[in-house]
């Protein structure tokens, strides 16, 4: 077992073992109460929360479940959570855990956060994004028509407990969606190296990015600054994951993004051959399908609707090596331009 500690303002640890068996001694660690309500998926219940309920033996444990999917981070959804969390009679004192990937996390979180002004919250992910990303940082969110993560809050979870073996069951789609983050990671610090990235354990693919996610969160919980970083190849990855009518992968969309970036940063700042190839090296270490045809003109347009342009551009992260990322505003034409040479 691995504890990582992230020293955000409420401080607490993330956990990675194999198994739910250390569950209950984790939870007692941080959750004096009694009642806990496990917040699932129509696949997080299936292949997960019988041996969730087991595991919590000793608690009164009840379920909410909601149906699987993006449609989830929903208005709907979310008031649906806390009747339900309301029909349960749980109280303050009580916790909201939530099992799946970052769609029941995000909304689960959300309604954690906001029911009774805030119940404890325990994290335990199944998607490797989840594991990597969305579990640990305290952002909470739900959509809306006009807008993606639209209302959300900043709570930190008391406890993220990471079972690794719930990856068995996740389709390989899945699976590259958390290879995304993971190597967006690799780009902002070298502590992931190509080597692991190609020998793909999990464990410490997963151990070596939430240090690198906590140190960026901890540096700026309230996101006005430095965790922007965590946005590279996001931009233009989302503008191409929108433009795809979100039949192309996020990971895909988002290592296509990263792909974009060492273009545009090799032109930006005259990089040379050497480091331009060692970043396509990286990024070539995991088998993202980088065949994505782009209508640069296309994706330039939806960055510029998406995006809040500040003044004299958009924020995008540059590299100007492995490890070596850099937040610089451009007009988005500039970027596009840098792109296409
Ligand atoms: N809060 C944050 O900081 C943060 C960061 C990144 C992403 N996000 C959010 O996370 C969401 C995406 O999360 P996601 O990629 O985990 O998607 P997801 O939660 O929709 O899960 C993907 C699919 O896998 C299924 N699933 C989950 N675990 C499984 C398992 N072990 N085996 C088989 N199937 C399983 C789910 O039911 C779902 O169908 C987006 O809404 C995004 O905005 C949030």
């Amino acid at each position: 077992m691995k504890r990582i500690p992230i020293a955000a303002s409420k401080p607490y640890e993330a956990i990675i073992t194999e198994g739910f068996n250390d569950l209950f001694a984790e939870v007692n660690r941080v959750f004096g109460g009694e009642k806990i309500a496990v917040i699932t998926d129509d696949n997080t219940h299936r292949l997960f929360y019988g041996d969730v309920k087991a595991a919590l033996k000793g608690y009164e444990v009840v379920n909410v479940n909601i149906a699987a999917g993006e449609k989830s981070k929903s208005v709907g959804t979310y008031a649906e959570i806390l009747s339900a969390l309301a029909s349960a009679k749980l109280k303050r004192g009580d916790c909201v855990l939530t099992l799946g990937g970052g769609v029941v996390g995000d909304v689960g979180g959300f309604a954690a956060s906001t029911y009774m002004r805030g119940v404890t919250y325990i994290q335990c992910p199944t998607t490797l994004l989840a594991d990597v990303d969305s579990s640990v940082g305290g952002k909470t969110a739900i959509d809306f028509p006009e807008g993606k993560n639209l209302a959300g809050t900043f709570y930190q979870p008391s406890l993220v407990y990471i079972n690794t073996e719930c990856l068995k069951t996740l389709p390989p789609r899945e699976i590259d969606c958390g290879m995304g983050e993971i190597v967006k990671y690799a780009f902002l610090d070298k502590t992931v190296s190509l080597a692991d990235v190609k020998e793909l354990n999990y464990q410490t693919l997963i151990e070596k990015s939430i240090k690198i996610k906590a140190d960026i969160v901890c540096k700026d919980e309230f996101d006005k600054g430095v965790r922007a970083l965590l946005n590279l190849g996001h931009t233009i990855g989302h503008a191409i994951e929108v433009a795809s009518g979100f039949t192309l992968s996020h990971g895909a969309c988002v290592a296509k993004g990263i792909d974009a970036i060492i273009d545009i940063s090799t032109d930006f700042y005259g990089l040379s051959e050497e480091k331009t190839n060692e970043m396509k090296a990286l990024l070539r270490a995991y088998p993202f399908d980088l065949d994505i045809d782009c209508d640069k003109e296309k994706i330039a347009e939806k960055i510029a609707l998406d995006k809040k342009a500040e003044k004299g551009g958009v924020k995008f992260i540059l590299l100007k090596g492995v490890g070596s990322p850099i937040a610089e505003t451009l007009p988005v034409e500039e970027a596009i331009r840098c792109w296409r040479r």
